[in-house]
């Protein structure tokens, strides 16, 4: 049987007969790359069949779970890592991942387990380096240099690892395809074989998959299906913080988030990070106020900023916003203009999120709204006030999600203030949580501003 040849894209695994300079799929430039469609046997049936089994029958096993050390990756995979699950681990290129990961390995061994650690991008010195600043020390940890998979299949079946950490799946390849390392089909072939193996011999896995700046996890978003768990790590390149988060878990929730901070012995948990992410606020400035946020189910304090001033580019004055969705700003202040009466037609605006965070979430809009009139009317928000609210486009503040977490997180930090939707008043657990704060419901927009200023 000869080989035929299919463009597959590289980022969403469409395919096509021709080469197309745009995927109709996912509408990615230059993505088609040319593979050999690899003619594979029928799977072979095997017997005894598999019988369906009564529901009541079916009894619930707990899974067996291998715990981490540090505690906040711990939390983020539901509480250890499950027996012989497979886990893919994706992130930009210089964010972290091998240093997570060879610490992690260095506590499983600590703890007795073997571990075994593939490396298809650096040498066993450069890993050894890494590793002398992270403290690795005593205990069963294993490396290997190499990416050719048969091989690195033969190696687990021998060593007989716990915990395997393939880095990274780009890196690595069957010989039993033709198609260069980083493919799709190759990246696909891979965490197929290390997710049997990690079934048949109960080897807890991790894959690194690097990915690219805008998000996707390219070749690593098609395997999301395959694994059990996908866990996202994320930071910005010029601050030190480090997001992990799980985008999918079958073995546990996926609203755990944890942070770290990267320094000089590797990365280091923070245990309060909305006290980080405050740490540099400055005392008493117009344009600046907190607002509660939630990443995950997270609470997160997080100062946002606002600098509105003349512009120099008289008709087109400018808009820029860091951290926060550049649309859902421009219509906040659109309904400034229009609800408010403020008029920003000669002024530039600044928006910033302190710290480098990215708020996706609408219960930053009132504090959005509050900071831009700050600096505006050059008026401080008195710093021990918190807010957080959605806001509708007739100016109403809606009521967001979990308005406890976000009071008790805010009362832990030492606000005493909190203005925020009147709707969310209503709710026990937000009377409770905000107990000796002063909290101040308001319906729109103009209570909440003449409230502050
Ligand atoms: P790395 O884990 O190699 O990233 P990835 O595997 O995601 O590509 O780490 C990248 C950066 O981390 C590198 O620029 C150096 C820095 N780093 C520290 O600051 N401190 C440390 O202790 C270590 C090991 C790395
Ligand atoms: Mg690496």
């Amino acid at each position: 049987m000869k080989d035929k040849s299919v463009f597959i894209c590289q980022s969403c695994g469409y395919q096509s007969p021709k080469w197309l300079g745009r995927c109709p799929s996912c509408n990615e430039w230059s993505s088609l790359v040319e593979e050999l469609e690899e003619q594979r046997p029928a799977a072979e049936v095997s017997f005894p069949e598999t019988e369906p089994t009564l529901y009541r029958d079916i009894k619930a096993a707990e899974k067996q779970r291998l715990h981490l050390r540090m505690e906040e990756f711990d939390k983020v995979l539901g509480g250890g890592v499950v027996l012989g699950s497979l886990v893919l681990i994706g992130g930009e290129p210089g964010i972290g991942k091998s240093t997570l990961l060879l610490q992690a390995s260095r506590d499983f061994a600590e703890q007795g387990e073997t571990v075994l650690y593939i490396s298809g991008e650096e040498s066993l010195e450069q890993i050894k380096l890494r590793g002398d600043r992270l403290g690795v020390g005593e205990g069963r940890l294993f490396l290997l240099a190499e990416t050719n998979l048969e091989r690195v299949l033969a190696q687990a079946e021998r060593v007989q690892p716990r915990i395997l950490v393939v880095d990274s799946v780009q890196t690595i390849y069957s010989s039993k395809l033709t198609s260069s390392p980083g493919t799709i089909s190759q990246v696909r072939e891979v965490a197929h074989q290390i997710f049997r193996l990690a079934k048949k011999n109960q080897i807890s896995s991790f894959l690194i998959g690097h990915i690219t700046k805008e998000g996707s996890l390219a070749g690593p978003k098609s395997l999301e299906h395959m694994v059990d768990v996908v866990l996202l790590f994320e930071g910005e390149r010029d601050h030190s913080y480090r997001v992990l988060r799980a985008l999918k878990n079958r073995f546990g929730p996926v609203s755990e988030l944890a942070v770290f901070e990267m320094a000089a012995g590797g990365l280091q948990a923070i245990s309060n990070p909305s006290e980080f992410f405050l740490r540099e606020r400055p005392a008493e400035e117009a344009g600046s106020v907190v607002v509660c946020t939630l990443k995950g189910t997270r609470p997160l304090l997080v100062e946002i900023q606002a600098l509105v001033s003349d512009t120099l580019f008289a008709g087109n004055p400018r808009r820029m916003t860091i951290g926060l969705d550049h649309f859902r700003s421009s219509m906040l202040l659109a309904l400034v203009e229009k609800r408010i009466g403020f008029g920003f037609g000669s002024q530039d605006i600044y928006l910033n999120v302190a710290g480098g965070l990215t708020i996706d979430e609408p219960a930053a809009d009132l504090a959005v709204i509050v900071a831009v009139v700050s600096s505006l009317k050059n008026k401080v928000v008195p710093p021990d006030v918190a807010v957080f609210g959605e806001v509708g486009l007739s100016g109403e503040v809606r009521s967001v999600s979990q308005p406890g977490l976000r009071l008790k997180e805010a009362r832990s930090l030492g606000f005493r203030t909190l203005i925020l939707p009147k709707g969310n008043l209503a709710g026990p657990d937000a009377m409770e949580a905000a107990a000796d704060l002063q909290v101040i419901g308001v319906d729109n927009v103009r209570q909440a501003l003449k409230v502050l200023f």
